[in-house]
């Protein structure tokens, strides 16, 4: 089987599970090295994807995606360890529920931090210098389709304000994410690099877990981390090329329009 990524590196955040962690298994299927990061250990993931492709080198950072000197470190010795960085999956990412009343500047911040200013410090270190000397790059912003319609509807909230849909924090900074892929995309054209989204309705990973959703949409099911991960491999194959500064919804036509 031709593989589409052979010899490409990509650094995915959040690669523990879930969507991270399908993505990471899929790029390496196609023949792309992995470099894994995330808070939580990621070994079980990496042995997943040696058994799909023995071939293919997998790099572990447990950093926190928020720290800038984290960041860089990661992105550096990447760059150092393969000589290059062809694809950045910007995946990490956290949900708090609490809705406008309740919510309180430390999930706020979380949110923010992790969704929006992770992307950011991720995408500037890969960029600058290393896509850009290189002329070629990827980058592949997971936002969500909160960012676009200010959250699903979902089972119904408990007093605390949680449990309810994602909240305003998340909607904010995915909406941010949207905006600055968009950015990107314009400035970073003509350097050979694209920018693009992905936009997943609800899916089954830990962030859902418990969630209620009401699932009125097109295709009756949640989706999978795998239905959003050949999404990722799609925009970072050469088959997407022509393709930047677009929002790919993966979302069982629940935002459709
Ligand atoms: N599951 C869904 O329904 C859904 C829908 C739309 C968008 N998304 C987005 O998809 C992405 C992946 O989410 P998931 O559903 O796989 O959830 P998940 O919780 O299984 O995965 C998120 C991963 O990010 C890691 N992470 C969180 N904060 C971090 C930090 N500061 N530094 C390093 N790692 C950090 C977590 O440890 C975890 O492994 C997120 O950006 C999420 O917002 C998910």
């Amino acid at each position: 089987m031709s593989k589409n990524l052979e010899n490409k590196v990509a650094i995915i955040t959040g690669g523990s599970r879930g969507i991270g962690a399908a993505s990471a298994k899929a790029l390496a299927r196609e023949g792309a090295h992995i470099v894994l990061v995330d808070l939580l250990e990621c070994e079980e993931t990496k042995q997943e994807i040696q058994d799909i492709n023995p071939e293919t080198r997998v790099l572990i950072y447990n950093i926190d995606i928020r720290e800038r000197d984290q960041v860089e470190q990661v992105v550096n010795e990447t760059a150092r360890d393969f000589g290059r960085i062809d694809i950045i999956v910007n995946n990490a990412g956290t949900c708090s529920r609490l809705d406008l009343e309740h919510m309180n500047d430390e999930m706020w911040f979380r949110d923010i931090n992790t969704n929006l200013r992770g992307t950011f410090l991720f995408s500037q270190a890969a960029i600058y210098p290393h896509m850009k000397n290189q002329g070629y790059g990827k980058i592949i912003n997971i936002s969500s389709i909160s960012g676009i319609m200010g959250g699903p509807f979902s089972g119904k909230k408990d007093e605390s304000g949680e449990n309810g849909r994602s909240g305003p924090a998340y909607a904010a900074s995915k909406g941010g994410v949207i905006a600055m892929t968009k950015w990107i995309a314009k400035e970073v054209g003509e350097l050979g690099i694209n920018c693009n989204s992905i936009a997943p309705g609800p899916v089954e990973t830990a962030i859902t877990k418990g969630m209620n959703y009401q699932l009125n949409q097109a295709i009756k099911r949640m989706g999978t981390p795998e239905d959003i991960a050949e999404a990722v491999v799609y925009l970072a194959s050469s088959n997407s090329d022509y393709i930047t500064g677009e929002v790919l919804k993966v979302c069982g036509g629940s935002a459709i329009g």
